[in-house]
């Protein structure tokens, strides 16, 4: 369980909150490249951590994330007009550049020097991976961007997506770092009628009781699942979360992936997911099955980034599937956990739960992010957001006679850390 405080603690991220201080030292995934996809295109409303932004690119092609309103009179920027090298309001004309500077106030006289007086709040951008990223923290920190594996591949190489969570990103990252309802949240009673080969993955409806342990790093925890599966020793899911909402599972090779959780406000949340290839592009078949919904991303309601299936349909529920197909009842593996997970409500009462010996990482996740807010409150920065080269990590899953979790993760080490981190 988790006190009430240290539930509000983690789950309230608007601007001065603590744990919104902490996310805004790093750098956060903030939209699809692909949502502003040509110069002077639409802008797009960005909603992030409490805040209403608005992102749009300009004739040069640079990608700007203003503050929504108007410096004049409040009017959403949203209805404005993108137009050589700027975004202009469409009630008085005012205009402003990717750097939030005032550049044209024309409903002044000539000679006005009111604009040199204006400024939006505007963030640092970098597009990296098919993703817009934004940095909302203190200027003068300004940290690189984290060094994951997949932003370093060719864009053929990846497929990036995002979608809406009606939680608090706290509940989707724990379910990140969840392995042990694998087991039943997501299995199917006859693994050859799945829609897409989990190969290994279906090993872990053989054991529903996998033994946890996690091993901390700089950059968060590696964790491992290990299940009994006869002859051939144990399944091991080596699974990473990063700091400060990462998280690599272990998926349907030979591709990897991922997600992360990004706050929209206290109760709903942006998720983004990738998968890829370190070596080659993606082959058609991979890129149809990625797009099937099926597992990350869900479908999605057209034109919109709400999941099709949602808590206004039951996510899909039906009650003979679930007696005859799998065991949840729904289709997809993210539509599952989005049921479960939004079920609990935006923001779950955790001072009522029953932790139990399944919930190791979550316990663990809880705790580091709750010292680095606390350190944080007392004035210690974190150190990871300068240290971007840690994140070069990748996930795993083997079957393997190992039975500790340490050696295991020793003989492999060259599958999980793709280079040494430099020291502090
Ligand atoms: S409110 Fe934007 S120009 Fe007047
Ligand atoms: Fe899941």
């Amino acid at each position: 369980m988790l006190s009430r405080e240290d539930n509000d603690l983690l789950t309230r991220i608007g601007p001065g909150t603590p744990m919104g201080e902490l996310l805004r030292r790093f750098w956060l995934p903030a939209l699809l490249a692909s949502e502003l996809p040509e110069p002077d295109g639409p802008p797009v409303r960005l909603p992030l951590l409490g805040e209403r932004l608005v992102a749009f690119r300009d004739t040069d092609g640079q990608v700007g994330v203003l503050d929504e309103f108007c410096a004049h009179r409040g009017t959403s920027l949203f209805f404005g007009r993108n137009e050589a090298g700027g975004l202009r309001c469409v009630y008085h004309g005012w205009k402003y550049d990717v750097a939030g500077r005032c550049v044209d106030v024309p409903s002044e006289p000539a000679g006005s020097s009111l604009r040199e007086k204006i400024r939006l709040r505007s963030y640092p951008v970098r597009e990296r991976g098919g993703l817009v990223w934004v940095y909302l923290g203190p200027p003068e920190r300004a940290p690189g961007l984290p060094e994951f594996e997949w932003l370093q591949v060719p864009a053929p190489h990846r497929r990036v997506s995002k979608w809406i969570q009606e939680t608090s990103y706290l509940s989707g990252l724990e379910g990140e770092v969840d392995s042990a309802h694998f087991s039943f949240l997501h299995r199917w009673f006859d693994p050859s009628q799945l829609p897409m080969p989990l190969q290994r993955q279906g090993l872990s409806w053989r054991d529903p009781a996998p033994r946890l342990t996690v091993h901390e790093t700089d950059y968060g925890f590696v964790y491992g699942s290990r299940r009994q599966v006869g002859a051939e020793g144990y399944y091991w899911r080596v699974n990473q979360w990063l700091l400060p909402t990462h998280s690599m599972t272990a998926s349907p090779e030979p591709l990897l992936g991922g997600r992360a959780w990004v706050p929209i406000d206290d109760a709903t949340t942006w998720t983004f997911a990738y998968s890829y290839h370190p070596d080659r592009p993606l082959t058609e078949e991979e890129v149809s099955r990625i797009e099937s919904g099926f597992f990350f991303p869900p479908r999605l309601i057209p034109g919109t980034f709400r999941p099709a299936a949602n808590r206004d349909n039951d996510y899909g529920l039906d009650r003979a599937r679930q007696r005859a197909t799998n065991f949840s009842g729904i289709w997809g593996v993210n539509n599952e956990d989005r049921a479960v997970q939004e079920s609990a409500g935006p923001i779950p009462d955790r001072s009522r739960e029953h932790l139990a010996a399944s919930d190791r990482a979550v316990i663990t996740a809880r705790r580091t992010l709750l010292r680095l807010v606390r350190q944080l409150q007392d004035g210690i920065e974190p150190a990871l957001p300068h240290r971007p080269d840690c994140y070069a990590v990748r996930p795993f899953d083997v079957v393997d006679a190992e039975e500790d979790f340490e050696r295991l993760i020793e003989t492999h080490r060259d599958r999980i850390v793709l280079r040494p981190a430099r020291a502090t």
